[in-house]
């Protein structure tokens, strides 16, 4: 089987990971989780970060087939839709999208004008649908527990996770947004770690104590044996309190509510109102 080529960028406003995977230069790519610059204070968005990407695809002569969203993130605005604009490609997404962009189209009254069928989506993955990337075959994989659509994308050797597993000294991801599950999230990481031991895991984000570097890389083996929530032997019961317990003490990501009405979107914006600006909503109370 052949093994991807890989390219990451590094978002540190949002501790981001985007992975560029491709067969080879001159042939095809797709981009994992690309990130839209925003700036809270003043409601601005910036393609700065994403144009790193698209100078990337340039340099090495690379065709954007698909544009993969692990999940609809809280933390970061999703590029998919502004890097559809420019260099084309399909965004594709799990097919659990619609139970997210139900539960949100609730929170934010979005009304019947906003479809809850995916359909801003170009494709939705089935769990372990089988997809190709030029010449690299690829599987998405059913990973739900942070969201209730999670999944991870198993490209040749390496699986790119989102977010269920960060590096084992971190640990995983919270799991008390609207409709994730922390029991879920032990199946789904229990079902990453029964892959190969020497099977590559590329994570989404990486929030490391100060004295190391920001790392992305680790592997089956290493997160079975190191893993601070989840290593191999770590019960169910033990898992969900520990992961229940520190989720209580964690504030809303900054970037919540402007992130999840773009990324339930595919990354567009809402329509422009009458005045030709687009606007996002504050629910108050509601989080
Ligand atoms: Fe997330």
């Amino acid at each position: 089987m052949q093994q991807p080529k890989l390219a990451t960028f590094f978002d540190p406003a949002t501790a981001t990971v985007t992975h560029v995977v491709y067969d080879q230069p001159g042939g095809h790519a797709a981009i994992i989780d690309p990130v839209l610059d925003y700036d809270a204070k003043s409601g601005r968005t910036s393609s700065r970060s994403a144009r790193q990407l698209l100078d990337f695809l340039h340099g090495q002569q690379l065709t954007l087939q698909w544009i993969l969203e692990t999940h609809a993130h809280a933390d970061h605005l999703s590029a998919a839709a502004w890097l559809q604009q420019q260099a084309g490609g399909q965004i594709g997404i799990g097919s659990g999208i619609v139970q997210v962009q139900k539960i949100f189209q609730s929170v934010f009254n979005l009304g019947d004008d906003f479809a809850t069928d995916g359909s801003q989506f170009d494709h939705l993955f089935a769990d372990n649908e089988v997809f190709y990337i030029g010449k690299l075959q690829a599987k998405a994989l059913f990973v739900p527990g942070h969201t209730p659509a999670d999944m991870a994308y198993q490209i040749g050797d390496a699986v790119f996770v989102g977010d269920t597993l960060f590096m084992p000294d971190v640990g995983s991801a919270r799991c008390d947004f609207p409709g994730g599950d922390a029991a879920m999230l032990y199946h789904s990481v229990r079902k990453l770690l029964s892959l190969p031991d020497s099977t590559r895991l590329f994570m989404c984000h990486d929030y490391p104590a100060k004295e190391r570097p920001i790392a992305w890389e680790s592997s089956v083996a290493e997160q079975k044996q190191h893993n601070i929530h989840l290593h191999a032997g770590i019960r169910e019961a033990d898992f969900v309190a520990l992961r229940q317990a520190r989720d209580a003490t964690l504030e809303m990501p900054l970037l919540i509510l402007p992130a999840i009405q773009v990324n339930i979107r595919a990354g567009r914006f809402p329509e422009a109102e009458s005045n030709g600006v687009r606007y996002l909503k504050i629910p108050l109370d509601m989080l």
